[in-house]
């Protein structure tokens, strides 16, 4: 059953469509990668299927319901969630403080917990188990702002993933990372569990190839690809949309 699907998404900007009639489906569970050359439209999609820009035309789904003008917050309450290229963390906070108010921000915490005199308790539970399946419980009294890159953006994941959504969304999780960082990032995505649909974008093709069961190429506003990445990759209209571009797939 597919999750989240956009159909004959536009989107204009004057003269001209950074988007144009893209159909996109992602089914649950799958981990799909978003790729394309500078400017071909993978932000703009992004933040149309997150709320954060409408598109001219088109419609998405969400398990079924419309959400094509639902606001950003609620559709994160409904199970979307998203991280932002950058950083959305409380720089003062600690890790498990960051944690536990994404944690508290979850409708169903709101609801079932804290009415009760254990909410709290039950609250931060959730927290250091989230921090625990990210192997991160070491740095759950440090400040978040004292953290390296790496784990700053390991962080807005596990916040992200607190509110169990059942599509995750990562804009270039490894962008500005080591080569260590990004294997570890990479180990993380890999370990999510598979009631989360993931999708990224993504610029690093080894990380595309090690994490995505399929991927989508954008190219001008037109999705020109989509298969496995064996097919993309030796997809002629794929290798001539990235000639004279910066990065190849
Ligand atoms: N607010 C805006 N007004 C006008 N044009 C815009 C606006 N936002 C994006 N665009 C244009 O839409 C096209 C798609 O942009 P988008 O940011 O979605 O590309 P991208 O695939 O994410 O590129 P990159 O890999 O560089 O991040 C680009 O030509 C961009 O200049
Ligand atoms: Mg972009």
């Amino acid at each position: 059953m597919s999750a989240l699907i956009a159909t004959g998404i536009t989107r204009r900007y004057s003269g001209f469509n950074a988007l144009e009639d893209v159909n996109f489906s992602l089914a649950a569970g799958e981990r799909r990668a978003l790729i394309g050359p500078n400017g071909a439209g993978k932000s703009t999609l992004f933040d149309i299927l997150g709320g954060q820009r409408e598109p001219s035309s088109g419609t998405i789904t969400f398990d079924g319901q419309d959400i094509t003008r639902q606001p950003a917050h609620q559709r994160a309450l409904n199970g979307l969630a998203r991280t932002f290229q950058r950083n959305n963390l409380c720089q003062a906070l600690s890790v498990l403080e960051n944690i536990r108010l994404a944690v508290q921000a979850h409708g169903k915490a709101k609801h079932d917990l804290m009415r009760h005199a254990k909410a709290h308790t039950a609250i931060v539970e959730r927290a250091e188990q989230v921090l625990e399946n990210m192997s991160m419980s070491s740095l759950a009294m440090r400040r978040a702002g004292e953290l390296s890159y790496g784990d700053q953006r390991k962080l807005e994941i596990a916040m992200a993933i607190a509110s169990e959504p059942r599509v995750l969304m990562v804009d270039e999780p490894t962008a500005g990372m080591s080569p260590a960082e990004t294997a570890e990032m990479v180990a993380v995505m890999q370990n999510l569990p598979r009631s989360m649909s993931l999708l990224i974008v993504e610029h690093d093709m080894d990380v595309v190839a090690a994490l995505a069961d399929r991927t989508t190429v954008l190219q001008n506003g037109i999705v020109i690809a989509e298969g496995s990445w064996d097919d993309v990759r030796n997809s002629e209209v794929v290798q001539r949309a990235y000639i004279g571009g910066q990065r190849t797939p």
